[in-house]
Protein backbone atom coordinates (compact mmCIF):
# COMPACT_ATOMS: atom_id res chain seq x y z
CA UNK A 1 0.00 0.00 0.00
CA UNK A 2 1.26 3.73 -0.78
CA UNK A 3 -0.55 6.73 0.42
CA UNK A 4 0.65 9.99 -1.19
CA UNK A 5 -0.94 13.09 -0.03
CA UNK A 6 -4.48 12.52 -1.76
CA UNK A 7 -4.87 8.95 -2.84
CA UNK A 8 -3.83 5.77 -1.84
CA UNK A 9 -2.73 2.81 -4.07
CA UNK A 10 -2.81 -1.11 -3.23
CA UNK A 11 -1.91 -3.83 -5.76
CA UNK A 12 -3.65 -7.35 -5.43
CA UNK A 13 -1.64 -9.79 -7.79
CA UNK A 14 -2.71 -7.73 -11.63
CA UNK A 15 -5.13 -5.51 -10.45
CA UNK A 16 -4.24 -1.78 -9.00
CA UNK A 17 -6.77 -0.19 -7.00
CA UNK A 18 -6.33 3.82 -6.61
CA UNK A 19 -8.80 5.00 -4.10
CA UNK A 20 -9.27 8.90 -3.83
CA UNK A 21 -8.34 10.65 -0.62
CA UNK A 22 -9.40 13.78 0.24
CA UNK A 23 -12.26 12.91 2.75
CA UNK A 24 -13.05 16.42 4.22
CA UNK A 25 -13.12 17.95 0.71
CA UNK A 26 -15.70 14.77 -0.36
CA UNK A 27 -12.74 14.13 -2.62
CA UNK A 28 -12.58 17.18 -4.83
CA UNK A 29 -10.40 17.52 -7.59
CA UNK A 30 -7.38 19.42 -6.84
CA UNK A 31 -4.14 20.02 -8.87
CA UNK A 32 -2.37 17.94 -6.36
CA UNK A 33 -4.78 15.07 -6.44
CA UNK A 34 -4.74 15.33 -10.68
CA UNK A 35 -0.89 15.12 -10.48
CA UNK A 36 -0.65 11.83 -8.19
CA UNK A 37 -3.22 10.24 -10.08
CA UNK A 38 -2.03 11.05 -13.34
CA UNK A 39 1.47 10.17 -12.39
CA UNK A 40 0.34 6.79 -11.28
CA UNK A 41 -1.57 5.51 -14.11
CA UNK A 42 1.34 6.14 -16.28
CA UNK A 43 3.53 3.82 -13.71
CA UNK A 44 0.77 1.48 -13.67
CA UNK A 45 0.34 1.81 -17.64
CA UNK A 46 3.99 0.93 -17.75
CA UNK A 47 4.17 -1.64 -14.81
CA UNK A 48 4.08 -5.16 -16.81
CA UNK A 49 2.69 -6.93 -13.33
CA UNK A 50 -0.62 -5.12 -13.71
CA UNK A 51 -3.02 -5.66 -16.06
CA UNK A 52 -6.27 -3.69 -14.94
CA UNK A 53 -7.10 -0.78 -12.55
CA UNK A 54 -9.61 0.20 -10.56
CA UNK A 55 -10.40 4.14 -9.37
CA UNK A 56 -12.59 4.28 -6.00
CA UNK A 57 -13.43 7.04 -3.32
CA UNK A 58 -15.24 6.59 -0.21
CA UNK A 59 -18.76 5.69 0.79
CA UNK A 60 -19.95 9.33 1.04
CA UNK A 61 -17.97 10.74 -2.54
CA UNK A 62 -16.08 9.41 -5.61
CA UNK A 63 -15.36 12.53 -5.68
CA UNK A 64 -17.61 16.66 -5.38
CA UNK A 65 -16.08 17.84 -8.47
CA UNK A 66 -12.86 20.04 -9.45
CA UNK A 67 -12.25 21.93 -6.22
CA UNK A 68 -14.36 25.18 -6.20
CA UNK A 69 -12.11 27.04 -3.14
CA UNK A 70 -9.57 26.67 -6.09
CA UNK A 71 -11.52 27.73 -8.66
CA UNK A 72 -13.29 30.45 -6.95
CA UNK A 73 -10.78 33.66 -7.47
CA UNK A 74 -9.82 31.96 -11.09
CA UNK A 75 -9.89 34.29 -13.77
CA UNK A 76 -10.24 34.11 -17.62
CA UNK A 77 -6.50 34.93 -18.34
CA UNK A 78 -4.87 31.94 -16.35
CA UNK A 79 -7.89 29.53 -16.91
CA UNK A 80 -6.79 29.84 -20.36
CA UNK A 81 -3.29 30.22 -20.59
CA UNK A 82 -2.95 27.01 -18.28
CA UNK A 83 -5.46 25.20 -19.65
CA UNK A 84 -7.20 25.14 -16.59
CA UNK A 85 -8.77 21.31 -15.65
CA UNK A 86 -6.99 19.88 -18.76
CA UNK A 87 -4.64 18.98 -16.10
CA UNK A 88 -4.07 15.20 -16.65
CA UNK A 89 -6.90 14.84 -17.95
CA UNK A 90 -5.17 14.28 -21.36
CA UNK A 91 -3.40 11.35 -19.66
CA UNK A 92 -6.32 9.33 -18.43
CA UNK A 93 -6.81 9.14 -22.44
CA UNK A 94 -3.52 7.73 -22.97
CA UNK A 95 -4.07 4.91 -20.50
CA UNK A 96 -4.01 1.50 -22.83
CA UNK A 97 -4.73 -1.14 -19.57
CA UNK A 98 -9.12 -0.91 -18.85
CA UNK A 99 -9.96 1.17 -15.64
CA UNK A 100 -12.97 0.82 -13.63
CA UNK A 101 -14.64 3.45 -11.91
CA UNK A 102 -16.15 1.87 -8.90
CA UNK A 103 -18.69 4.77 -7.54
CA UNK A 104 -20.42 5.39 -4.36
CA UNK A 105 -22.05 8.37 -3.17
CA UNK A 106 -21.76 11.18 -5.07
CA UNK A 107 -19.94 11.53 -8.71
CA UNK A 108 -20.20 15.64 -9.46
CA UNK A 109 -18.92 17.73 -11.93
CA UNK A 110 -15.52 16.42 -12.38
CA UNK A 111 -16.30 13.55 -10.28
CA UNK A 112 -18.82 12.78 -12.61
CA UNK A 113 -16.27 13.65 -15.64
CA UNK A 114 -13.17 11.02 -14.37
CA UNK A 115 -15.89 7.91 -14.12
CA UNK A 116 -17.25 8.86 -17.18
CA UNK A 117 -13.13 8.81 -18.85
CA UNK A 118 -12.61 5.59 -16.84
CA UNK A 119 -13.36 2.77 -19.44
CA UNK A 120 -16.71 1.37 -17.52
CA UNK A 121 -18.37 2.59 -14.17
CA UNK A 122 -19.80 -0.05 -11.82
CA UNK A 123 -21.93 2.03 -9.24
CA UNK A 124 -23.12 1.62 -5.71
CA UNK A 125 -27.13 1.92 -5.33
CA UNK A 126 -25.93 4.93 -3.13
CA UNK A 127 -24.52 6.85 -5.75
CA UNK A 128 -25.30 9.65 -7.58
CA UNK A 129 -24.14 11.19 -10.60
CA UNK A 130 -24.51 15.25 -11.76
CA UNK A 131 -22.85 17.81 -13.89
CA UNK A 132 -23.91 21.10 -11.24
CA UNK A 133 -21.89 23.38 -12.85
CA UNK A 134 -24.39 25.45 -14.26
CA UNK A 135 -25.20 25.95 -10.28
CA UNK A 136 -22.09 27.84 -10.31
CA UNK A 137 -22.58 29.92 -13.49
CA UNK A 138 -19.71 27.35 -15.84
CA UNK A 139 -20.04 24.58 -17.87
CA UNK A 140 -18.38 21.08 -17.45
CA UNK A 141 -15.20 21.64 -18.11
CA UNK A 142 -13.61 18.24 -18.29
CA UNK A 143 -14.96 16.51 -21.35
CA UNK A 144 -18.94 16.57 -19.10
CA UNK A 145 -20.76 17.83 -22.57
CA UNK A 146 -18.90 15.40 -24.51
CA UNK A 147 -18.76 11.93 -22.78
CA UNK A 148 -21.88 12.02 -20.85
CA UNK A 149 -23.70 12.77 -24.93
CA UNK A 150 -22.61 10.03 -25.85
CA UNK A 151 -23.12 7.65 -22.99
CA UNK A 152 -27.02 8.85 -22.11
CA UNK A 153 -27.80 11.10 -25.49
CA UNK A 154 -28.68 14.26 -26.00
CA UNK A 155 -31.94 14.54 -24.00
CA UNK A 156 -31.15 13.04 -20.76
CA UNK A 157 -27.36 14.85 -21.34
CA UNK A 158 -29.51 17.97 -22.09
CA UNK A 159 -31.46 17.49 -18.77
CA UNK A 160 -28.61 17.13 -16.43
CA UNK A 161 -26.18 19.70 -17.61
CA UNK A 162 -28.69 22.50 -18.21
CA UNK A 163 -30.68 22.04 -14.57
CA UNK A 164 -27.83 20.55 -12.90
CA UNK A 165 -29.79 17.78 -11.44
CA UNK A 166 -29.14 14.26 -9.92
CA UNK A 167 -29.18 11.42 -11.46
CA UNK A 168 -29.68 8.15 -8.82
CA UNK A 169 -27.67 4.95 -9.58
CA UNK A 170 -31.13 3.13 -10.72
CA UNK A 171 -31.40 6.07 -13.47
CA UNK A 172 -27.01 5.79 -14.52
CA UNK A 173 -27.76 2.38 -15.37
CA UNK A 174 -31.08 2.59 -17.16
CA UNK A 175 -29.49 5.46 -18.89
CA UNK A 176 -26.63 3.38 -19.95
CA UNK A 177 -23.97 5.23 -17.91
CA UNK A 178 -22.93 2.56 -15.26
CA UNK A 179 -22.75 -0.84 -16.28
CA UNK A 180 -24.11 -2.65 -13.32
CA UNK A 181 -25.63 -1.62 -9.71
CA UNK A 182 -24.86 -3.00 -6.39
CA UNK A 183 -25.57 -3.01 -2.79
CA UNK A 184 -22.67 -0.38 -1.52
CA UNK A 185 -21.44 -3.43 0.58
CA UNK A 186 -20.75 -5.22 -2.51
CA UNK A 187 -18.79 -2.34 -4.58
CA UNK A 188 -15.52 -3.10 -3.98
CA UNK A 189 -16.04 -6.99 -4.27
CA UNK A 190 -17.53 -6.21 -7.85
CA UNK A 191 -15.53 -3.93 -9.04
CA UNK A 192 -12.31 -6.05 -8.25
CA UNK A 193 -13.58 -9.20 -9.08
CA UNK A 194 -14.06 -7.75 -12.38
CA UNK A 195 -10.81 -6.28 -12.61
CA UNK A 196 -9.52 -9.98 -11.29
CA UNK A 197 -11.63 -11.12 -14.54
CA UNK A 198 -9.90 -8.90 -17.23
CA UNK A 199 -6.62 -8.91 -15.76
CA UNK A 200 -6.56 -13.09 -16.22
CA UNK A 201 -7.40 -12.92 -20.08
CA UNK A 202 -4.86 -12.26 -22.82
CA UNK A 203 -3.11 -9.01 -22.36
CA UNK A 204 -2.97 -8.05 -26.31
CA UNK A 205 -6.41 -9.23 -26.50
CA UNK A 206 -7.54 -6.88 -23.97
CA UNK A 207 -5.66 -3.79 -24.91
CA UNK A 208 -6.74 -3.88 -28.49
CA UNK A 209 -10.33 -4.41 -27.32
CA UNK A 210 -10.46 -1.38 -25.04
CA UNK A 211 -8.84 0.44 -28.13
CA UNK A 212 -11.48 -0.92 -30.31
CA UNK A 213 -14.20 0.45 -28.41
CA UNK A 214 -12.91 3.23 -27.66
CA UNK A 215 -12.67 3.67 -31.37
CA UNK A 216 -16.68 3.38 -32.18
CA UNK A 217 -16.23 6.85 -29.48
CA UNK A 218 -14.86 9.31 -32.02
CA UNK A 219 -14.70 7.44 -35.54
CA UNK A 220 -17.24 6.57 -38.21
CA UNK A 221 -18.58 3.00 -38.19
CA UNK A 222 -16.66 1.68 -41.31
CA UNK A 223 -13.48 3.40 -39.46
CA UNK A 224 -14.46 1.79 -36.93
CA UNK A 225 -15.21 -1.93 -38.56
CA UNK A 226 -11.81 -1.82 -40.19
CA UNK A 227 -10.14 -0.86 -36.95
CA UNK A 228 -11.94 -3.48 -35.30
CA UNK A 229 -11.21 -6.02 -38.41
CA UNK A 230 -7.56 -5.56 -38.55
CA UNK A 231 -7.48 -6.15 -34.46
CA UNK A 232 -9.14 -9.25 -34.91
CA UNK A 233 -6.86 -10.50 -37.33
CA UNK A 234 -3.47 -9.64 -36.01
CA UNK A 235 -4.61 -11.42 -32.64
CA UNK A 236 -4.22 -14.63 -34.63
CA UNK A 237 -0.52 -13.71 -34.50
CA UNK A 238 -0.49 -14.20 -30.43
CA UNK A 239 -0.23 -17.18 -28.43
CA UNK A 240 -2.74 -15.72 -26.40
CA UNK A 241 -5.29 -17.07 -29.27
CA UNK A 242 -3.44 -20.28 -29.64
CA UNK A 243 -3.96 -21.35 -26.16
CA UNK A 244 -7.41 -19.61 -25.66
CA UNK A 245 -8.95 -21.96 -28.93
CA UNK A 246 -6.90 -25.29 -27.59
CA UNK A 247 -8.23 -24.38 -24.13
CA UNK A 248 -11.74 -24.59 -25.40
CA UNK A 249 -11.43 -27.61 -27.71
CA UNK A 250 -9.28 -29.67 -24.89
CA UNK A 251 -12.30 -28.81 -22.24
CA UNK A 252 -9.94 -26.91 -20.19
CA UNK A 253 -8.87 -23.66 -18.53
CA UNK A 254 -7.28 -21.41 -20.57
CA UNK A 255 -3.44 -19.82 -19.83
CA UNK A 256 -2.67 -16.76 -20.93
CA UNK A 257 0.04 -14.89 -20.93
CA UNK A 258 2.67 -17.48 -22.43
CA UNK A 259 3.28 -14.57 -25.61
N1 LIG B 1 -14.89 21.68 -4.06
C1 LIG B 1 -14.39 22.01 -2.85
N2 LIG B 1 -14.91 21.58 -1.70
C2 LIG B 1 -15.98 20.78 -1.77
C3 LIG B 1 -16.56 20.39 -2.99
C4 LIG B 1 -15.94 20.87 -4.18
N3 LIG B 1 -16.39 20.53 -5.39
N4 LIG B 1 -17.62 19.60 -2.72
C5 LIG B 1 -17.70 19.50 -1.39
N5 LIG B 1 -16.71 20.20 -0.81
C6 LIG B 1 -16.45 20.37 0.62
C7 LIG B 1 -17.44 21.34 1.26
O1 LIG B 1 -17.04 22.67 1.05
C8 LIG B 1 -17.37 20.90 2.69
O2 LIG B 1 -16.19 21.43 3.26
P1 LIG B 1 -16.29 22.28 4.65
O3 LIG B 1 -16.75 21.26 5.66
O4 LIG B 1 -14.89 22.75 4.86
O5 LIG B 1 -17.28 23.36 4.42
C9 LIG B 1 -17.15 19.39 2.61
O6 LIG B 1 -16.67 19.14 1.30
C10 LIG B 1 -18.44 18.62 2.80
O7 LIG B 1 -19.40 19.12 1.89
P2 LIG B 1 -20.88 19.53 2.33
O8 LIG B 1 -20.89 20.03 3.74
O9 LIG B 1 -21.43 20.45 1.28
O10 LIG B 1 -21.59 18.10 2.29
P3 LIG B 1 -23.11 17.77 1.98
O11 LIG B 1 -23.26 16.32 2.25
O12 LIG B 1 -24.02 18.73 2.67
O13 LIG B 1 -23.28 18.03 0.40
C11 LIG B 1 -22.63 17.87 -1.91
C12 LIG B 1 -22.58 17.23 -0.51
C13 LIG B 1 -24.04 17.84 -2.45
C14 LIG B 1 -21.72 17.01 -2.79
C15 LIG B 1 -22.12 19.32 -1.86
O14 LIG B 1 -20.88 19.35 -1.16
C16 LIG B 1 -21.91 19.94 -3.20
O15 LIG B 1 -22.86 20.35 -3.84
N6 LIG B 1 -20.62 20.05 -3.66
C17 LIG B 1 -20.28 20.73 -4.87
C18 LIG B 1 -20.56 19.89 -6.08
C19 LIG B 1 -20.24 20.64 -7.35
O16 LIG B 1 -20.76 21.69 -7.62
N7 LIG B 1 -19.34 20.06 -8.17
C20 LIG B 1 -18.95 20.64 -9.43
C21 LIG B 1 -17.70 21.44 -9.28
S1 LIG B 1 -17.28 22.31 -10.78
C22 LIG B 1 -16.45 21.21 -11.73
O17 LIG B 1 -16.27 20.07 -11.36
C23 LIG B 1 -15.92 21.73 -13.04
C24 LIG B 1 -15.51 20.66 -14.00
O18 LIG B 1 -16.21 20.38 -14.95
C25 LIG B 1 -14.27 19.97 -13.86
Amino acid sequence: MEHLATIVLETFGAVARITLNRPQQLNALNDVLMDELGATLKSLDADDRIAAIVITGSEKAFAAGADIKVMASLDFETAYTHNFITRNWDTIRTIRKPIIAAVAGFALGGGCELALACDTIVAADNAQFGQPEIKLGIIPGAGGTQRLTRAIGKAKAMDMILTGRMMNAVEAEQAGLVARVVPLAELNDTAMNMAQTIAGYGRVSVMMAKEAVNVAQEQSLSDGLLFERRGFHSLFATKDQKEGMAAFIEKRAPSFGQN
